[in-house]
């Protein structure tokens, strides 16, 4: 049975340099978009991974510090900056008590699929505030907690989504087949996210929507499956600017 340092090794073999093809092909374009020029841009990257986001930005001279809870991650990330002479400032830490970081210290945080793994969303989202500059800003993606908590099923009608419990927070335990321990994801509808980044004195800038180009063989091979999976965005990507 594998174990949560084998699970950080095979996520670091799947995101790699470039991130999976969800991140190459959905969700970065959208993201880069969002962050336009960070030539110089102090960025937090919160809950890193292995840190292949930050190191990308490193490479397009912005200033960044990596943050994730799992020291595993950390450790392969640090291993990997040293392998290409990158020099990027690193804390473990639960993104929700951001001790070692100081107030208005960041022009931009960035979060690529994390949100929805954190557990204390609103102490995150806090210490997102305190950290940024006035006008600076966050970007964060996560999968479509619409799209996440409805069960997909076919008739003869086609396929349709049943949606369980959307206005209740609650928790998704992942078995993680093949490996010797569980991971925990929690469901908070959109409007969670909207008020409280409005209770921390964010404004939204922008709001995506996107369905996964991930031309998985069981999309290629079900055309109608496909089409709907285009009407049921697979993730969503928030800009919002600190006042
Ligand atoms: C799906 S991974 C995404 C990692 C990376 N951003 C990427 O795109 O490859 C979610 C990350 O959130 C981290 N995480 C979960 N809870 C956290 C917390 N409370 N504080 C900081 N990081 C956390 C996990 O360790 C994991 O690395």
């Amino acid at each position: 049975m594998k174990t949560r340092n084998d699970y950080a090794k095979d996520y670091d073999k799947k995101v790699w340099e470039t991130g999976d093809l969800d991140h190459r092909e959905t969700l970065n374009p959208v993201v880069f978009k969002l962050l336009w020029d960070v030539k110089n841009k102090k960025i937090l990257d919160l809950g890193c991974g292995q840190w292949y986001f930050s190191r990308l930005l490193t490479k397009q001279w912005a200033n960044v510090t990596g943050i994730d809870i799992s020291e595993d991650l950390i450790k392969i990330g640090e291993q990997r900056n040293q392998e290409q002479s990158l020099k990027i400032k690193y804390f473990v830490s639960d993104a929700a008590n951001l001790k070692d970081l100081k107030d208005n210290e960041f022009d931009i945080v960035v979060s690529n699929m994390a949100f929805m793994d954190i557990e204390n969303i609103k102490g995150t989202i806090e210490e997102c505030s305190r950290v940024l500059k006035n006008n600076g800003f966050i970007i964060f993606s996560l999968i479509n907690p619409i799209f996440w908590i409805s069960e997909r099923t076919k008739d003869d009608n086609g396929y349709f989504l049943k949606l369980i419990k959307y206005n209740t927070n609650s928790t998704i335990t992942n078995e993680n087949r093949g490996y010797n321990f569980k991971t925990t994801h929690y469901h908070r509808p959109i409007w969670y996210y909207i008020n409280t980044l409005v209770e921390n004195d964010f404004y939204i800038t922008n709001y995506e929507e996107v369905s996964t180009k991930y031309f998985r063989w069981e999309l290629i091979q079900d055309k109608e499956f496909f089409d709907f999976i285009q009407e049921f965005p697979s993730f969503l990507i928030i800009k919002a600017h600190k006042k």
